[in-house]
């Protein structure tokens, strides 16, 4: 594959509808599965910036795709295969998409983001300043940005189809869901970020929250869309991790730094990414896939 060309969007090369466009993937109907689609495309603060960044979307599917084959002995997952062969005739790219999907069950989806977090920054941060809570979880005083939690938390929210999802109480999850589900969701997102965690410090990396979707399928809980990707979780490199700051984010620092100089403000269509931004965030999602699953 030429590496310089980015994937914008795989609709040309797949004959099935496409029915969800979302800001980095594509879901397109098999009839009885999904194929979703990751592309190059990359987002920051709701916009898609341009231009697209080349092999992105392999490393965050290759990603995904080895979590799921990780994980799957304790939490059923989505996935059906990753066979470029089996979609001969549907995918007319078959070089340039082989190592950008995956082939999935379709889940009646539970509409809530199961977020679950090791260590206070970002969000969690951002409410513990403001109301010494996390989701209505009360938290001692004195707690440093970037602090290991004793327990990981787990801090859903509800997710809302127009704008942005909503941080709740577990016990408002309960009453949107039910109790009994809502107990299952989160045992079983606590267990897979404990995995995951143990995983990744072997690795020299920190996994300090992550977020799950589950889905159900003949009554059965199913773990659906994307798995420990940089875009569903935050990773630290060990060798960065400090308290009272901001910790370099493995995938889009480069991106980040750059959008916090240019002056853009964040409520207008950005301007395109120069060249060297897009090859360091290209090189950043490269190396946390060698990183973790090589
Ligand atoms: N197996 C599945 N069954 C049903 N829905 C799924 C499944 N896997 C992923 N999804 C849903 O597909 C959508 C993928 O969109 P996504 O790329 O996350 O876009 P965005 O988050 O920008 O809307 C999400 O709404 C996700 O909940
Ligand atoms: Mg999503």
């Amino acid at each position: 594959m030429n590496k310089t060309v980015a994937l914008d969007t795989a609709a040309p090369y797949i004959k099935a509808p496409l029915i969800y466009k979302g800001k980095v993937r594509e879901l397109y109907d098999l009839g009885e599965h999904y194929l979703i689609v990751v592309t190059d495309r990359i987002s920051a603060f709701d916009y898609v910036l341009k231009p697209a960044v080349p092999d992105k979307g392999n490393a965050l599917n290759m990603l995904s795709r080895f979590w799921f084959e990780q994980t799957a002995s304790i939490q059923p997952n989505h996935v059906v295969h990753a066979d470029i062969e089996k979609l001969a005739g549907i995918v007319t790219e078959p070089e340039l998409l082989k190592n950008r999907f995956l082939v999935t069950r379709k889940a009646q989806r539970i509409d809530i983001e199961c977020v679950v977090r090791g260590y206070i920054t970002g969000g969690g941060w951002r409410q513990y300043q403001q109301t010494g809570m996390i989701n209505g979880i009360p938290l001692p005083a004195g707690i440093r940005k970037n602090e290991r939690f004793a327990e990981p938390l787990f801090t859903p929210a509800a997710k809302n189809d127009v704008g942005h999802d909503e941080d709740i109480p577990f016990e408002r999850m309960k009453e949107l869901i039910g109790a009994e589900l809502a107990e299952d969701l989160r045992a079983k997102s606590l267990k897979l970020y404990q995995f995951a965690h143990d995983y990744c410090e072997k690795r020299g990396i920190i996994l300090a929250d992550t977020k799950f979707e589950f889905g159900l399928i003949d009554g059965q809980v199913i773990l659906i869309d994307e798995l420990f990707t940089p875009d569903s979780s935050r990773f630290w490199a060990k060798e960065n991790y400090a308290l009272d700051t901001e910790i370099d984010s493995m995938d889009k620092e480069p991106v980040r730094t750059y959008l916090a100089s240019s002056g853009w403000d964040k409520n207008s269509e950005p301007d395109p990414l120069p060249a060297s931004v897009v090859e360091a965030t290209s090189q950043r999602y490269n190396d946390i896939f060698q990183r973790l699953a090589k």
